[in-house]
């Protein structure tokens, strides 16, 4: 085990965004500074940091820099450039480390990674590099199906759900000439996400299992716990910790699944950072997700994960999200958060509100009870 970050040290954050801001919160409360690297000015991150550098993720000499003013590294994001990692590796350490990070950048090295190194079941995939391969693809997986660009996708950017023959040229003339991979569709009961944290001793802990909802490929809905049968909550969050140990990771992942209606899981794709669906963990644990990432960065022990509320928890995205922000400051039980984004633009995550509920009573709840509150529409 490496030395524990001293009280007072600094720890820097790769991105600028909410995930940064969280992190750096937390980082906060156990007596640290973050150093925010970003590309964009008065980025959420950098709003509540001690420091910013504003620099692409390229600029060597920003990065010389902020490695010699940190005494260690994590990203909020997973499409910082590798080779940003890979400038700063040999000068201060950074957690996770450049090689999770490859792996969770890439669809295909994932998906091999999770079947092979971790042994995670996934959907059956192919690599699609031409409109042939497409082809070929389609006859092996079957329709529907989905296609994929391997890199840089969020919130179901870069996808192309393919329901019929004929959609297959208009999502190859959308998404090619990127490298695609297309994926048998999943006709999951639920979306299940199992977060973990490692610390630098190679301990872990995971949260209880949480169900998520999408409304326009952005995360609308967390359930935790999900309201599975304890098999495959256990299932989910072994998972979880497999992937965790597997990647060597120091720090916290979300692992997104599916739940087929047999109650059987597949691995969707692997965050190597804290994720949106464990925001609720922040409210409903004694140390929350981002207090685990940083005291996992921070060569800290991990805290217990255990919950002390059941917990629903809603995004705020874009304007309408906002409009919400009023009533949700004087609803009972709810914990409301906002990110310090200037534009509220249609499809931005502003922030996010949790609601606790006594522990065990989520599961006797109906939907339009659990949300009471939250004032989703
Ligand atoms: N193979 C699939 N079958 C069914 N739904 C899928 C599949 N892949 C993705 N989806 C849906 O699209 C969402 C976003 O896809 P995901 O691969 O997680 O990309 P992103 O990087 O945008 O989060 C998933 O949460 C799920 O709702
Ligand atoms: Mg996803």
């Amino acid at each position: 085990m490496t030395a524990a970050l001293r009280p007072g040290g600094t720890i820097g954050i790769l991105g600028g965004g909410q995930l940064g801001r969280m992190t750096a919160l937390a980082a906060a409360r156990l007596g640290y500074r973050c150093h925010v690297f970003a590309p964009e000015p008065d980025s959420p991150g950098m709003q509540v940091a001690a420091a910013a550098t504003v620099a692409p993720y390229e600029d060597g000499p920003a990065l010389a820099a902020f490695a010699a003013a940190v005494d260690v590294v994590t990203f909020e994001f997973e499409n910082v450039p590798a080779t940003t990692l890979e400038t700063l590796a040999p000068l201060v350490p950074c957690r996770p480390g450049v090689a999770a990070l490859r792996i969770c950048q890439d669809r295909i090295a994932e998906k091999g990674f999770l079947e092979g190194g971790a042994g995670v079941p996934v959907a059956p995939w192919r690599p699609v590099r031409s409109e042939a391969e497409l082809a070929g693809a389609i006859a092996a997986l079957g329709l529907p199906a989905v296609l994929k660009t391997t890199r840089l996708g969020y919130d179901g950017r870069g996808q192309a759900v393919l329901r019929r023959p004929e959609d297959a040229a208009a999502a190859w003339l959308r998404l090619a000439p990127k490298p695609l991979v297309l994926e048998a569709f999943v006709p999951f009961a639920a979306e299940l996400s199992g977060i973990a944290a490692r610390g630098t001793d190679g301990r872990a802990v995971v949260f209880d299992p949480v169900e998520n909802r999408h409304r326009d490929h952005i995360l609308d809905l967390s359930f935790a716990p999900a309201r599975v049968p304890p098999a495959v909550a256990a299932l989910a969050q072994r998972h979880a910790l497999r992937v965790a140990e597997s990647l060597d990771l120091v720090g916290v992942l979300a692992l997104e699944m599916f739940q087929l209606p047999d109650g059987s899981l597949l691995a969707n794709e692997i965050a190597p950072r804290p994720h949106n669906s464990g925001h609720w963990t922040i409210d409903a644990c004694l140390a929350g997700q981002f207090e685990q990432h940083v005291r996992a960065v921070a060569g800290l022990p991990l805290s217990d994960p255990a919950r002390h509320h059941d917990a629903v928890m809603a995004n705020l995205v874009g304007p309408e999200g906002l409009a919400r922000w009023d009533a949700l400051l004087s609803a009972p039980g709810v914990a409301p958060h906002l990110y310090g984004k200037v534009e509220a633009r249609p499809g931005r995550k502003l922030g996010h509100a949790t609601r606790l509920l006594p522990l065990g009573t989520l599961e006797t709840k109906t939907d339009t009870e659990a949300l009471a509150g939250l004032g989703g529409a």
